[in-house]
């Protein structure tokens, strides 16, 4: 910490998306100085999906010249940096191992400590901040919001955290298979649109019946916080098929909402059971399925019922970015999550729970 406040170059390259931020923290209040995001979803849209090693190359592309121009941008030299934040994991391999060793040589070079990040944590912490005034963010949880209730839902994971206080986590439940935004993805391919089809289906639903099909609500009745979206995508392929193809406007319009709110229902159901479990004083929403409106407003309305305040990213932080990853970065910095630069290594799988203090 350097005159009572804490500067972090942050980097986020987990999966197709490469994120480079500075953030600032003074007191409780953080300030993003600079941020970007490049986004690989052309390339990966002509495969359907993200191959690692392409993937891996984009970021080898995309990195260095972000970093020179974040910091540019920031106004930060390299000496009035605390640390280097970096998502070690989870994530693709190839993917990882670019931000990981990029902190590492950077690290090593200009003398600073690694704060070695988990993914997801970065998801729970970009639900800290909502929108203030010309693209900076406030922060609106404070220590009297824990103990909070995470629920992150992603392209690659679906689960409900508790969050004791900063940096304290446990994971309550999770998906036993496909993320919901995966399941999103591969009904937006069984409907003949591009990846990442999340974003297309939810379009598509405003104009569709969401009681046109009867798809299942999975393990509504299991009373735990586990899900299952296999069998729900399973379901829309064998209706797809009932229908035959090409399904008409009407016939894509409707399974996009009726799929959607089958989704919406089943969250809801087990967010209803994890709020009635414990008692929380606030519900975190993020992740790239956060970006979801109606499932935001589901949500929030939820959150209304049960006296609970509710906090979701600001739209353009639920997908992947550094910001993140800087947001963690300041907090884990100052409670002296502080590794060098040989300490630090991309893991492709590990529990948010290893990362808690
Ligand atoms: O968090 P994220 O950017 O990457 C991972 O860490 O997985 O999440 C990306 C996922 C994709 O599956 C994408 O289709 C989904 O989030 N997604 C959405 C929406 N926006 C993004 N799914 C449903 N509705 C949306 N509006
Ligand atoms: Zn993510």
């Amino acid at each position: 910490m350097t005159n009572n406040q804490t500067t972090i170059l942050a980097i986020e390259s987990s999966c197709d998306d490469t994120g480079v931020a500075v953030v600032r923290k003074r007191g409780e209040q953080v300030t993003v100085l600079a941020q970007l995001v490049s986004s690989q979803t052309d390339i990966h849209a002509k495969t359907g999906g993200v191959i690692p090693e392409i993937a891996a190359r984009e970021h080898v592309q995309a990195i260095g010249p972000m970093i020179a121009s974040v910091m540019n941008s920031a106004g930060v030299q390299h000496g009035q940096l605390d640390s280097i934040a970096v998502t070690v994991g989870p994530g693709l391999m190839p993917s990882l191992a670019i931000g990981v060793q990029t902190a590492r040589s950077l690290a090593y070079a200009w003398n600073k400590p690694i704060v070695p990040v988990h993914h997801i944590e970065g998801h729970v912490y970009s639900a800290l901040l909502e929108n203030g005034s010309s693209k900076s963010y406030k922060l609106q949880v404070t220590s009297s919001s824990f103990p909070a209730l995470a629920l992150i839902v992603s392209g690659g994971h679906t689960m409900f955290i508790k969050v004791t206080d900063h940096l304290s986590y446990s994971v309550l439940g999770e998906t036993r298979d496909d993320a919901v935004g995966e399941v999103f993805d591969k009904v937006a391919r069984m409907l003949g649109l591009s990846y990442p089809g999340g974003p297309k289906v939810s379009v598509l639903a405003e104009q569709g019946n969401p009681s046109a099909f009867a798809f299942p609500r999975p393990m509504s009745h299991s009373h735990d916080l586990n899900m299952s979206y296999s069998g729900l995508k399973t379901a829309v392929l064998y209706q797809i098929r009932d229908l035959g193809v090409p399904l008409t406007e009407k016939n894509i319009a409707d399974i996009s909402a009726s799929f959607e709110q089958a989704i919406i229902d089943s969250l809801i159901t087990k967010l209803r059971f994890a709020l009635e479990s414990d008692n929380y004083r606030t519900l975190l929403f993020a992740g790239g399925v956060a970006g979801n409106q109606r499932l935001r407003d589901a949500i929030e309305q939820e959150t209304v019922v049960k006296g609970v305040e509710f906090a979701v990213a600001p739209q353009e932080l639920c997908g992947d970015n550094a910001v993140m990853i800087g947001q963690v970065g300041v907090f884990a910095f100052e409670a002296g999550r502080k590794k060098s630069w040989k300490e630090v290594e991309a893991i492709a799988r590990v529990s948010i729970e290893n990362f808690s203090l």
